[in-house]
Order: structure tokens, then C-alpha cells, then sequence
């Protein structure tokens, strides 16, 4: 009988149900697109039974796809979309309204007003910063503003937690309501250095006890899947982490010193650090990337919103390029961007992170900067720059997380739909002066999630074993002097600077 493992990856955008061999090869995937609503300005919602049911139509389809018998599935990883919240109700399994997205901004007031001492010790405390898009304020913002969660919590009939809990609550028809620390370490609600609830932060917010989910580690079994969801067959879900974790374990980042970026809808870089907790510090915080046999590793991330979504705006919003991937022939067609600086706050959040003052910045009230229009300025100039811009927030966040961090990372490996694009990655690669390295496999998120799974079932031995796994597509080398690379990051730095005044 051969043996499977399934890795679950629930992004804002769908589900991408992989099932993955012992080599680590991916044997059948599935993907189920799911829906985003903005009802008002900076409201993002998503529908969590929309969510639950193309997770499980996926995960059901990819075993039909594969053909294989539920028998011969050891175990699932889940890897998710952090820090969005979920509140439903524990008897009937009804969610008691649409799921507060990560990148929702209703609760800017409430991080505004919050004393900078309280919010110095709790970002300490739990190694999140206090910004929009963490879930503690979700749910003070849920407790102060829904009657029905307020009196649903206070009498034990609501749950909540984050999308992981939501599936596995799902998944195990009800029996489990767990998280994994990784996903917890971005909440604001636990202690970075004992893993545990912050007593401090669960006051702070006002969230009555016994409404969150238990916290496990991200590579034990977690719950089990009951039979009607799996053909008959009670599968361990045995892997759980968030979905930048899940992909730093992906792309093989599990050593202290690497790095990885993902180039999604938002660009996410990360750093490991090994098993020492650095707290929060330049715009950049430090999730738990995994915990394991009594071990943890962490991480320094710097969080951009707008990368690939700037794309989807040259589509959908400009509509100079049927499809994203257009933007690279079109920006191989100038030599240079022909003086245009693109500044992507498309969400109008701040652009610049780096300095405290900026991390709490308000949202810009100018939105993203086109800067150095000309009449030679062409489409493919404003293609040009706006791939650039992913390139030069990423240096950003490198030099974030490198001051934060004191490490410098010797390469960054690379992945989601963005690290497909050549044309970027080599200018990527230009720009930070280190070479970048792009995995074959692109799923790296729900491989990530279906190793730590593997892992914790004996499916492979070790964590040198899953990094052996891990295959090389393209390495792109920087080609760019210093000089060069300083002084074209040096103009979109100023156009940058001359962005943010407007915003004040
Ligand atoms: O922290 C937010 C991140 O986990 C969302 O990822 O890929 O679903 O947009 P994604």
C-alpha cells in the first residue's frame, strides 16, 4: 500500500489541497477559488462556510484526482491565512456573521488609541505589533460592536479563533478546537517566550476565557477528521501552522539566517532565527515560525500589503495588461522605467514600516504615488515601475528585518505566484545584491503544512530528510554593481520620503 500525505493551504484567495508522495513529490492538487467582500472602505470580509466547504470540496477532490484509497492517507498538514477570526457558535456550528479578514482595517481607532505603554509591553509580551491586522483588536472590535457575540461569548454558546481552528473545528465535526502556535503568535494573544495565553493581552482585549482555541504545537496530532468528511476514514490532521510558517518550512528555510519571501497579493519576509524569541523592533515582528518536540523556532517578518495586488490593479483598475502576468513582457520592453516611481499603498496603508512612527502610521490619505509622468511615459513604463516597487519594498523589508535581526542573509529563496515572474526575481535580485533562489515547486505553502505532518507521524524521519526534498529551479544572480543598485534604490527611497509628507 502506498502512503500520502495531504498539505491543506487556506489563502484569502481559495484553497489549495495538495497530496504529496514521500519524495516530496506532489502527486495531484486541487484549488477552490473563495470570495472577498469590502462592504465599506478598509472592511474586508470572507465567508467562513464558504471557506469550510471548498476546503473540504478540494480536499475530498484531490483524493478522487489522485485516485488513491483514504486508507493510504497518513496524515494532513493545514496551512492558512493568518490572523483572520472566525466567531461561531460551539452547538450548531453556524459562524455568527463573515470572518474579520487580516487585511480589515476597521479597527484602526481602537490600535490608535491604546496608551504607548500598554502597547509596548503587549507587543513585547507577544511578539505582534499592534496593527490592524492583528485578531486580538478583531475581537474587542466583534465584543464592542456586536451585541450577539458579546452575549453569545459570555454564556459559553460562541467560539471563536483563527481560520486553522475554524477547519479543524469543521474537519473533526466539532470535537476539536485547537491552534497551533504559529498561527497564535500573530494574534497579540500569546506569550512569545512560554507559548501559553497572555493573561496581560486576553484582559487587554476584554475576551471572556474559554472562547479561544487550545494551543498545540505545530507537528502533533491535533484532531482527527471525522469519517463523513473523509470517504469513511478517520484521518490525523498532525501539522498546523500559518501560511508564511508553513512556506518558510516549504522552501526549506529551517536553518537560523535564512530567508524567504513570498510574492503574494502582499509581499511577506521572513527571517529565522532559531530558538531565541527577538521581540518586535523596526516595523518588523517575530511569529513563532514552528514549535516542535518541545523546541521552537522563530522568526523576524516584515509584512508589506501591496505587491502582487498592485498587478491586479494594472489589470482590473488601470487595465493595461489582460493578465498579471503581462505586466514582465511589458516591462522587458523599456530599458528602464523611464523615470516613473511607483509608491503601492493601493490600501492606503502606510508604505514604510521601518521606523515606529511609521508602523503606526494612519492609513495615507493620498493612497499609492505615480511620481515622474512625462509624455514619453508608457504603458510599459508603468509596468516597469510597478514590478520594480515589489522589488524595492523587498529591500525594505530585507534591511527591516537584517537591522532587527543583526543577520544577514547570504540568499533569499522565493515563492508564490509573483517568483514565477523572471523579470522580476532578476531585478529582485539586482536589487538587494544577493542571489535569489527560486524552488520548483511552487505549492511550497501546503507542502510546508503537509511535511510538518509527515514529520510528526514518521512519515519522514527527520527535518534533514524533508530538506533534501527541496529542488532548485532557478538561481538568479545579482548583476548589478553597488553603486548602481544604491542609487536606484536611493530615487524610489525619495519618491518614497516625498509619498509620506503627503501623508501628514
Ligand atoms: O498574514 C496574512 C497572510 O497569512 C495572508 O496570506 O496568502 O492568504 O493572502 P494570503
Amino acid at each position: 500500500m502506498s502512503r500520502y500525505i495531504i498539505g491543506v493551504d487556506q489563502s484569502t484567495s481559495g484553497t489549495t489541497v495538495i497530496l504529496i508522495d514521500d519524495a516530496g513529490e506532489v502527486v495531484a492538487v486541487r484549488k477552490l477559488a473563495i470570495k472577498r467582500y469590502t462592504p465599506q472602505l478598509g472592511w474586508v470580509e470572507q465567508d467562513a462556510t464558504e471557506i469550510w466547504l471548498a476546503t473540504r470540496s478540494a480536499l475530498r477532490a484531490v483524493i478522487q484526482d489522485a485516485r488513491v484509497s483514504p486508507d493510504e492517507i497518513e496524515s494532513i498538514g493545514i496551512a492558512n491565512q493568518r490572523e483572520t477570526i472566525v466567531v461561531w457558535d460551539r452547538h450548531t456550528g453556524e459562524p455568527s456573521g463573515r470572518a474579520i479578514g487580516w487585511q480589515d482595517r476597521r479597527t484602526l481607532e481602537f490600535c490608535e488609541k491604546v496608551d504607548p505603554s500598554d502597547r509596548d509591553r503587549l507587543e513585547d509580551e507577544t511578539g505582534m505589533l499592534l496593527l490592524t491586522n492583528s485578531a486580538g483588536p478583531k475581537i474587542e472590535w466583534l465584543l464592542s460592536h456586536d451585541r450577539n457575540v458579546q452575549r453569545g461569548m459570555a454564556d459559553g454558546r460562541l467560539i471563536c479563533g483563527t481560520v486553522d481552528s475554524w477547519l479543524m473545528w469543521n474537519l473533526s465535526g466539532g470535537k476539536s478546537h485547537v491552534s497551533d502556535h504559529s498561527n497564535a503568535s500573530v494574534t497579540m494573544l500569546q506569550d512569545a517566550r512560554t507559548l501559553s495565553y497572555s493573561e496581560r493581552a486576553i484582559d487587554f482585549f476584554g475576551i471572556p476565557r474559554g472562547v479561544l482555541p487550545a494551543l498545540r504545537s505545530s507537528s502533533e496530532t491535533l484532531a482527527y477528521t471525522a469519517p463523513e468528511h473523509t470517504f469513511g476514514v478517520e484521518i490525523p490532521i498532525t501539522g498546523c501552522a500559518g501560511d508564511q510558517q508553513a512556506s518558510m518550512f516549504g522552501v526549506g528555510c529551517i536553518r537560523p539566517g535564512m530567508a524567504k519571501n513570498t510574492y503574494g497579493a502582499g509581499n511577506f519576509t521572513m527571517l529565522n532565527v532559531g530558538d531565541h524569541y527577538q521581540p518586535p523592533s523596526h516595523g518588523t515582528f517575530s511569529p513563532v515560525l514552528w514549535s516542535a518536540n518541545g523546541t521552537v523556532t522563530y522568526g523576524v517578518e516584515y509584512m508589506t500589503d501591496d505587491a502582487g495586488s498592485v498587478l491586479d490593479w494594472l489589470r482590473d483598475g488601470l487595465r493595461i495588461i489582460g493578465e498579471a502576468r503581462e505586466a514582465e513582457s511589458l516591462a522587458l520592453q523599456v530599458p528602464d522605467s523611464g523615470g516613473l516611481h511607483f509608491i503601492p499603498s493601493l490600501g492606503q496603508q502606510p508604505t514604510d514600516r521601518r521606523s515606529p512612527a511609521a508602523s503606526r502610521a494612519k492609513p495615507g490619505h493620498s493612497g499609492g504615488l505615480l511620481m515622474g509622468l512625462t509624455h514619453q511615459s508608457t504603458r510599459q513604463h508603468i509596468a516597469r515601475a510597478a514590478l520594480e516597487a515589489i522589488a524595492f519594498q523587498a529591500r525594505d523589508a530585507l534591511e527591516a528585518i537584517q537591522t532587527s535581526a543583526g543577520i544577514s542573509p547570504a540568499v533569499l529563496r522565493v515563492d508564490g505566484a509573483g517568483a514565477r515572474n523572471d523579470f522580476l526575481m532578476q531585478f529582485q535580485a539586482d536589487i538587494l545584491g544577493i542571489p535569489v533562489e527560486r524552488p520548483r515547486t511552487v505549492e511550497t505553502t501546503a507542502v510546508g503544512a503537509a511535511y510538518l505532518a509527515g514529520l510528526a507521524v514518521g512519515f519522514w524521519d527527520s527535518v534533514a530528510e524533508v530538506e533534501a526534498n527541496w529542488r532548485l529551479d532557478k538561481v538568479f544572480e545579482p548583476r548589478l554593481s553597488t553603486d548602481a543598485r544604491d542609487e536606484l534604490y536611493q530615487k524610489w527611497v525619495d519618491a518614497m520620503g516625498y509619498s509620506s509628507t503627503l501623508n501628514t
